[in-house]
């Protein structure tokens, strides 16, 4: 009786929430998902068309824009839970790309790195412009299609990450990662290539829903 109660608030807040979210960004085809943790956050002139999410995308994180930042997610892309994407400038992130939890993604340093702008920072009202990440160095960020971003790892500032990449769990990334590779540690380093070529471990083709993308992006694998 109490559990069933529990799911129908939760159900409630999440269709709430939901509703919400959607008015906030543009969507593109259909099938999204959120929950009551999605959020977006649209400041510094920011508006909905600044946030563009593909079909069937499962966003459970949190997605900022100030200035215009572009933040665009593939379709069946997906973000996890107290996750955060901020954008000034813009973040890209390639279809079928999966996004653990606790991950930060940022197109910028939020913060200048010189000592005496952030000491003029610290006397500012929180509402002043001068808190805002475009007085920080910003670079865009590039997220290929399949990457596999494992949870609480955090991607800096003009990062470009290949087609079918693995980031490890914990990991912080400076540097561009080759695609078919995995990074790992802190400062990330790759640990592995052509994993494009590991025995595949499902015995299923994938679904007519991407097909015609991923025999593209899926040339050159054992399959
Ligand atoms: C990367 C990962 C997928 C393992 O891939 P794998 O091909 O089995 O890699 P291996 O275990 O063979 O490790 C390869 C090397 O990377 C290192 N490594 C693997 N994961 C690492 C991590 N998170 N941090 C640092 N180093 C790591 C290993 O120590 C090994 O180093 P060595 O060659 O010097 O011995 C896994 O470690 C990982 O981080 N998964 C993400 C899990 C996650 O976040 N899930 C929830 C979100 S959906």
């Amino acid at each position: 009786m109490l559990h069933n109660i529990k799911r129908m608030v939760r159900g409630i807040l999440d269709r709430w929430r939901s509703n919400e979210i959607k008015r906030a960004i543009t969507l593109n085809g259909n099938h999204h998902r959120f929950d009551w943790w999605s959020a977006i956050t649209l400041s510094d002139e920011s508006d909905n068309n600044d946030i563009v999410l593909g079909e069937g995308v499962w966003m459970y994180g949190h997605l900022a824009s100030q200035n215009h930042g572009k933040i665009i997610m593939g379709k069946l892309s997906k973000i996890g839970r107290f996750s955060m994407v901020t954008a000034v400038q813009s973040v890209r992130i390639g279809d079928y790309t999966a996004i653990g939890d606790h991950v930060v993604i940022t197109d910028n340093n939020e913060h200048s790195v010189n000592p005496y702008d952030r000491m003029v920072m610290r006397t500012k009202d929180e509402d002043h412009p001068y808190r805002l990440w475009r007085y920080s160095d910003s670079k865009p960020v590039i997220i290929g299609s399949n990457v596999w971003i494992g949870s609480r790892s955090r991607i800096n500032k003009g990062v470009t990450i290949g087609d079918n990449a693995i980031v490890a769990a914990h990991a912080v990334v400076t540097k561009d990662v080759p695609e078919n590779s995995i990074a790992a540690g802190n400062p990330a380093r790759i640990v592995k290539t052509d994993i494009h070529l590991t025995p595949r471990l499902i015995p299923e083709d994938i679904p007519s829903v991407g097909k015609a993308q991923s025999v593209n992006l899926l040339s050159g694998f054992i399959m």
